[in-house]
Formats: C-alpha cells, structure tokens, sequence
C-alpha cells in the first residue's frame, strides 16, 4: 500500500443551490457557525488528502475568500457555467496535471462526510484493484439518485440518474452516494468520452462508470449500510436536520469528554469551541466562535457566550450574553449580566443584574452587582460598585476612560464623568455626579445638599382649606405661617 499522502480529494461546489433561495452561495451556509464546504474539506484533509481541488462557479469570490482563508492549501478551479458534475470535474485537468494518485471526488454540500469513512472506502478502493469505485448505499425511498446497475457478476455496470432510468430501473434501491475514487489518468479519459446525451443536456460525472465498465476495467460499486454521512442539502430543512445530526455528534463527544450537558437537545456549542472537563452547560446554552471554557465552569440556562473565556471554576448565571470577554477564575456574572468586547472580570469578582460591561478591566473580588453601566475602565480590587452606578465614557464625540483604584466604594446611582479617576480607598457618595478626580482616600460628593421643611404638610393643608390634624382633634398646636416655607417649584396648587 502507499503512504496517506498520495491522493487528491476533488470537492464540487459550483451549484447555485436555487432551493435555499439565498444570496448566499449554498455551501457557505453554516452549521455550527461552519461553512457546509469547509465541514467537507476538513473530512478530506483528516483522512489525510495531500490535495485539495475544490470546483467553485456561483459566489466563488465569496467562498475563496472565506473557505480559502481556512484552506490554503486548497486549490479553486472556475468553472464558468454548471454542465453537469463530470464537467465539474473536467475542468480540474489542467489544476490536476501530473496527478497519479487515487482522486477522490466529493460534493460540496454534504458536511456529514467523515474522515474514517473516507478512509474505509479509499482501502477498499485500493486493495480491489480496480480502476474505479462508487461508493453506494440502499435507500429507503431512492427518488432523486442516481441508481446502481451491477452485471452478473455483481460489478458497477452503469449508474443511471432519476430522469433517463426506465422504469425496471427505478425498482433498483441502492443508489449512488455521489463518492467516487478513481486514478487520475482512468478519470480524464473516461470524462473525454461522456456526453451530455440525456434527459438533462449534462456530463453526467458517474457516465465514467459505463464507459470504463463498457471498455474492460474493473468498476466497483463500495456499499455502506449507514448512509447519514452522504446527506446531501437542498434546502433550509435540510440545513436544519444535518445541523441536528452534527450537534448530536459534538454533544455527544463533548460528554464522552467530561462536560456535562443537562439538556443535549437544547445545547448548540459551534465546532471551533473548546470546553474543559467537569464544566456544567445547562440547558439552552449556545456557545460560539473562539468561546474558550477551563474546568468547573457552570453556563446558566439562556445565555449566550461568543468569542468568550470563562477561566477555571468560573460561573455565569442564567441569561447572560458575552461577546469578547473574558471570566477569571471563580468570577460569578449574571443573571442577566450583559459582557461586551474588552469585559475582564477578575478572580472571584461578581457581576450582577441587568450589569452591561465593556472595554473593563474589574479586579479581583471586586463587585458590581446591580444596573449598573461600566465603559472603557479600569478597576482595582476589592472595589465596591454600587447599583446604579454610571461611568460616563462618551461626550458625544469621543470615548473616555475612567481609574477606580483598589478597595474604593462607589455608592449607589453615582454618574462618574470622564476621564475621572477615583484613587484608591476613597469613597463616593450615593447619587454623585462626579467630574473631578477624588484623591486616594477621600469622599468625593457630588449631590446637591438636603433640606428639610418642617411642617410642610400643614401649610398645603391649609392652603387647600383644610383644617389641620391637630385642630380636628381639639389640639392648639399649629404650624404657624412662615415657619415652614414653600418649597421651590412648588407651584401652590
Ligand atoms: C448526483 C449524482 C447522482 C447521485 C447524487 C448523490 C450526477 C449526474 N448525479 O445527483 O447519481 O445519486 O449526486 O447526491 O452527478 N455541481 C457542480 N457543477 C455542475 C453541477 C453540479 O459543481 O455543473 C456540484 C453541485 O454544486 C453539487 C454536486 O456537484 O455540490 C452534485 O450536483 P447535484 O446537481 O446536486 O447532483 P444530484 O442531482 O444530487
Ligand atoms: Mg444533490
């Protein structure tokens, strides 16, 4: 046998998809925030493809530029109009020159494909001997394959599509998975001899079957039992149902991994997540992109976690939404706590509800627990943020970034105008507008001073003609005129 290496693997990927009615290339289409065409491209290069060819036409600028940055060493080969698959392929001569390895030609829109799978079949491509293999399974209801006609002696004869079978022809069930292994130099002769002399005016790809079969070289069809990694999609339902079968398969490692899923059907966590053993997803959770979890993480029912890290025993309650932040180790943030770019939240720090953080750094064990706006800060350790609390980060043209020292206490409803900077240990009154620093130590107010009215109650009382309390119950004790003054603003209704 020879080395892995030696074979190319052939992706078609130049279909409009019309069914998804989208602007979007079909095989761009992501499940678990993954290209449909990269899922098929990672499969190949597992099972250890020293090339990759990838047939491109509809939107091929938008799926070079996206597949090709997470490829490059993939090559992409324009076909300019869609003339059927073995037109596809065709137009990889030139890209394919100098090939002689085994190519193994995929579809672009069937991301179930595995790596093990498309080992199994090039073994047994390669131990048969034969000049060309399909690989083939039966099909519950076989409408809409291509179908597999063997001769008497059980080799591929011929596959025939839907439209051109007869109808003795359409009885068949084992149909054509759309998976082929084939030598270079066989393939682009058999494609010289095709023709678009069917019911659909295309170079049919799998008429390479009949014209080597016809012409003496051994052909044989590969049958598989389990068909689920051949699913190919059309349309949004079966974007949706292969998107299921791929979740099931993640959740599934995920378990056997060591994190724990209370509720699997429920759990969407994107292929490029990585999560560490004895962490806790409850259910709804949706982790995406580089979202990074360490050990003993708990992510509460309903959030959403993107770009994120939770360090080691960090705790995000229900319904929390983090984009672009980072936990640090035993953190508690949420419920409902809102962490956007630039959010990093210390060892041991709490963040509460209805809290939206970004562009800050907290310190360790500091606290901001409730309804509080911190933007473009840094804060110490130890620090207390009380509810409410404002930084004041934007003048409408530029942002501005606020200092809290360590161990500082911030009361609650204070509006802190930056650039500010609160110095460690001081403290700031409840319902400050603070726009001048506060020196290391201080209490910093900025509120206006409390008065008080004695008796203000009665002086309404009589304006409206009323007797006092007092006179009702025979008292003499009245707050006479002038002794309580009228408040400002008040308008003496
Ligand atoms: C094809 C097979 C059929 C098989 C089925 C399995 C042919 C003629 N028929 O049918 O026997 O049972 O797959 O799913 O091959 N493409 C191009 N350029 C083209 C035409 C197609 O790149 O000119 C690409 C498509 O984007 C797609 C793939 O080739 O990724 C398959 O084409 P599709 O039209 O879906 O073929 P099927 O009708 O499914
Ligand atoms: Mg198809």
């Amino acid at each position: 046998m020879t080395g892995t290496q030696d074979w190319t693997a052939v992706v078609l990927a130049a279909g409009k998809g019309t069914r998804m009615k989208s602007a979007l290339p079909k095989v761009l289409h992501p499940l678990l925030g993954r290209p449909m065409l990269s899922w098929v491209l990672q499969a190949a290069t597992d099972a250890g493809a020293g090339r990759l060819a990838v047939v491109v036409g509809f939107g091929r600028d938008r799926i070079v530029e996206t597949v090709g940055a997470e490829f490059p060493q993939a090559t992409f080969v324009l076909q300019e109009e869609q003339r059927g698959t073995g037109h596809a392929v065709l137009c990889c001569r030139e890209a394919l020159s100098g090939v002689d390895g085994p190519i193994l030609i995929l579809c672009g829109d069937t991301p179930l494909i595995q790596a093990a799978t498309l080992r199994q079949f090039l073994e047994a491509h390669r131990s048969s001997g034969a000049a060309a293999s399909a690989l083939t399974f039966r099909a519950d209801n076989p409408h809409g394959y291509g179908r597999i006609v063997r001769d008497q002696a059980g080799n591929l004869a011929k596959i025939v599509e839907q439209k051109d079978a007869t109808p003795q022809e359409l009885e068949i069930s084992e149909v054509n998975a759309g998976v082929y292994a084939v030598g270079a130099q066989e393939l682009f002769h058999a494609l010289g001899c095709i023709t678009p002399q069917n019911a659909q005016g295309e170079y049919y790809l799998p008429d390479i079957v009949a014209v080597l079969s016809s012409g003496g070289s051994l052909v044989r069809a590969h049958r598989v039992s389990e068909a689920t990694d051949f699913r190919g999609i059309n349309h949004r339902g079966e974007l949706a149902e292969l998107t299921e079968v791929l979740r099931r398969r993640r959740n599934t490692q995920l378990m056997l991994d060591g994190v724990t899923l209370e509720s699997p059907g429920s759990t969407h966590v994107e292929w490029s997540v990585t999560l560490e053993s004895d962490t806790v997803l409850e259910p709804g959770v949706r982790l995406e992109g580089r979202t990074r979890v360490a050990q003993g993480c708990r992510v509460g029912t309903g959030s959403v976690l993107k770009d994120s890290t939770l360090l080691a025993g960090a705790v995000v309650r229900p319904y929390c939404v983090l984009d672009g932040a980072r936990v640090g180790p035993g953190a508690i943030v949420g419920p409902f706590a809102h962490l956007r770019p630039g959010a990093d939240i210390g060892a041991a720090a709490r963040v509460g509800n209805f809290v939206e953080v970004k562009n800050v750094k907290l310190g360790e064990r500091s606290k901001a627990m409730h309804l509080t706006y911190l933007g473009d800060a840094e804060i110490g350790a130890g620090t207390n943020i009380g509810a409410g609390t404002i930084t004041c980060n934007y003048d409408g043209q530029t942002k501005h970034h606020t200092t809290i020292g360590d161990d500082c206490f911030v009361g609650s409803d204070s509006v802190l105008v930056a650039p500010i900077e609160i110095g460690p240990g001081a403290y700031v009154a409840a319902g400050s507008v603070l726009t001048r620093n506060v020196p290391s130590r201080a209490l910093g107010i900025g509120r206006a001073r409390q008065e008080n009215k004695p008796g203000y109650r009665d002086v309404l009382d009589r304006r409206r003609g009323l007797r006092s309390a007092g006179e009702d119950a025979g008292s003499a004790t009245t707050v006479g005129e002038g002794t309580a003054s009228e408040p400002e603003g008040s308008t003496g209704a």
